[in-house]
């Protein structure tokens, strides 16, 4: 199903920016139509965080994260562009235009509000089996591990009997049929007899649970000994294996605060870290860590400190992990433990201050790949490890970060691995390189556009009416800068009428440059604007004027190295005219490209 603009206007058009951040954010309003709040993307003592329901834009003036709607449901649930509109989609009650009309969409959209209806109503039943009579045996387990009341509370923890029937008759006279609880991972059944019966059955009970605290899948353990020690959720409408953390939702607040999550294998791992004071740890529930989990943190931290065993299997998993987190754009640190023993153990055992040990120790997340592959892999695994790392970046522009210190710490030729890596990562640079002059190496990438990029590129943001007019022009050669020219062929390319059509097809930085710029321009006066526009626009003037006296001047050379003596001649009427009318633009100061001031 393609995403066209037109739909994500309409989409826009349909969804309060106002309400969708009320669900995670406490708004007050401000002045000019504006709420403020506490950014629930970095710490906040005050509330930074603006948001202007009537532009459809939230802006933090701390981090400066900003954007749309869309945006904002999709960094705070950590989904992709197209999931978020889906899901948006669905609430705005939106059928998406291109593809044919899905008649089942409806009938899946029942099936989870079912699903997560019947989730609410067993975790009432576990925890409320916990409390009670039943739930003695559990109760001591819990005492005999050392895990508190509050975080039995605020995880909210049940258990469940070895009755084969209780929550199936529960959900049954809540008006949920059985098959429906099957559907949902609540209840099993039998193939031969087709007999359904619960899943999870005399066990200490995990709730597994979106951002906002809602259950979406169970985890279970045994009371001691038994097998298998965890039985988790499979598979449903409203649950998929990898894709969530948990103690997310727990987390969220003192990850908004340290900006960092703490990363370990188990459920218990995670409790007793928030026992101990690490409010911003999260468990990877049983598979290795996706990347799917690497961006919903992302949305919350930039740094992700793993906790592993230290033994064989505990490092290699690291090794994937770290790869992964780092590759994200999220900085990491990977802290070992003794081998055999989880958080969970040391804490009990030691305290803050015995896992405090572990975590001054910890290693530097790239450190420790490269550590691990120089005393594990052959020559060729380094290589090849090298290369698949650095292909695997998130964003291009990063290479300049990492293929000098991959190369000086992996003891590889920079140039030999530039080179390699060049040829896995882009292909698309062939185009430029056919067009003119060879790819620029990645070090030499420019991050930002220049100041005289960024003001031209915030006047064009600003008047999408003159986008028609400035697309003719040769745009390639206005910009100086790689950045400013890829930013503009993206908002050209995407046939949007103004840059909230084209909002989702820009990547962070760019994004934050339209929070920038809708944030600090928008207040000025028409008359101001559309001066600022003409400074702009003569500004621009003057630069296609420089480019075209340099042409000129090289041609020059060249002719007269050749010893054309027409085209020569031809070439200084040529200057003569233009030097002419360069005198009649305000400052013409060749040496000077840019037009900020
Ligand atoms: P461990 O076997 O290390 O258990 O599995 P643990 O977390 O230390 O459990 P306790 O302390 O004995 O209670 C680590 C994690 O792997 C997943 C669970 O998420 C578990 O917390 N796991 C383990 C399963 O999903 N199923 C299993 O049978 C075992
Ligand atoms: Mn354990």
């Amino acid at each position: 199903m393609g995403i066209d603009s037109h739909t994500i206007q309409e989409l826009k058009s349909r969804l309060d920016l106002g309400e969708v951040v009320r669900r995670y954010v406490e708004l007050k309003p401000a002045s000019a139509g504006r709420f403020m709040g506490p950014c629930p993307f970095h710490q906040e003592t005050k509330g930074s965080f603006s948001v202007n329901p009537e532009q459809g834009f939230y802006y933090c003036f701390g981090c400066q994260a900003s954007g749309d709607v869309i945006d904002f449901y999709s960094r705070i649930n950590g989904l992709e562009f197209r999931d978020a509109v889906e899901a948006l989609a669905r609430e705005a009650g939106l059928e998406m235009r291109s593809g044919p009309v899905d008649p089942k969409a409806a009938e899946r959209r029942e099936r989870k509000k079912a699903c997560l209806e019947m989730h609410r109503l067993a975790q009432e039943y576990f925890r409320s089996l916990l409390r009670g009579r039943a739930g003695k045996a559990a109760r001591d387990y819990l005492e005999r591990r050392g895990t508190p009341s509050e975080v039995v509370e605020n995880f909210g923890l049940g258990c469940s009997t070895d009755d084969w029937q209780g929550l199936q008759d529960f959900l049954r006279s809540k008006g949920f049929t059985p098959e429906q609880g099957v559907e949902a991972g609540l209840l099993s059944q039998k193939g031969e007899t087709g007999r359904t019966y619960d899943r999870f059955r005399g066990r200490l009970i995990f709730p597994i649970s979106d951002v906002a605290g809602k259950p979406l899948a169970f985890g279970g353990r045994v009371l001691g000994d038994g097998e298998p020690k965890y039985l988790n959720s499979s598979d449903s409408p409203i649950y998929k294996k990898g894709e969530h953390l948990y103690g997310l939702h727990q987390a969220r607040p003192t990850m908004a605060k340290t900006r960092r999550a703490l990363l370990t294998e188990g459920y218990m791992d995670v409790l007793s870290l928030h026992q101990f004071g690490y409010g911003d740890a999260v468990g990877v529930l049983g598979t290795s860590l996706t990347t799917e989990q690497v961006k919903r943190l992302a949305g919350f931290c930039g740094r992700i400190d793993l906790v592993f065993d230290g033994d064989r299997a505990g490092r290699a998993a690291a090794l994937r992990s770290a790869e992964m987190i780092l590759c994200q754009g999220l900085t990491c640190r990977v802290v070992l433990l003794p081998e055999g023993k989880d958080v969970d153990d040391v804490l009990q055992a030691e305290g803050t201050e015995g896992f405090e040990a572990f975590l001054g120790n910890a290693w530097d997340g790239l450190e420790f790949c490269m550590d691990e592959m120089r005393s594990t892999g052959s020559a060729k695994e380094v290589m090849e490890w090298a290369k698949r790392f650095l292909g695997g970046l998130k964003e291009q522009d990063w290479l300049a970060w990492y293929l000098p210190r991959l190369a000086e710490g992996l003891d590889l030729d920079e140039a030999v691995l530039r080179r390699s890596t060049m040829k896995v990562v882009h292909p698309a640079e062939g185009r430029r390189e056919k067009q003119g002059g060879p790819a620029k190496p990645a070090g030499k990438l420019e991050k930002e556009g220049a100041p005289g990029d960024r003001h031209l590129l915030a006047q064009l943001l600003l008047h999408p009416e003159r986008w028609r007019e400035f697309a003719k022009r040769d745009y390639d050669a206005v910009f100086t800068t790689e950045w400013a020219r890829r930013f503009w062929e993206k908002v050209v390319s995407s046939g949007a009428e103004d840059v909230d059509g084209c909002f989702h097809l820009l990547d962070e930085a760019e994004k934050r440059f339209v929070g920038v710029v809708k944030n600090e321009l928008p207040s000025l006066g028409d008359e101001e604007r559309e001066e600022r526009w003409n400074d702009c626009g003569s500004g621009l003037e003057r630069r296609l004027h420089n480019q075209h006296m340099q042409q000129i001047n090289t041609a020059l050379r060249e002719a007269a190295q050749r010893g054309d003596q027409e085209e020569v001649e031809r070439l200084f009427l040529v200057m003569n005219e233009l030097c002419g009318r360069i005198d009649e633009q305000p400052e013409g100061n060749p040496a000077d490209s840019g037009t900020d001031r």
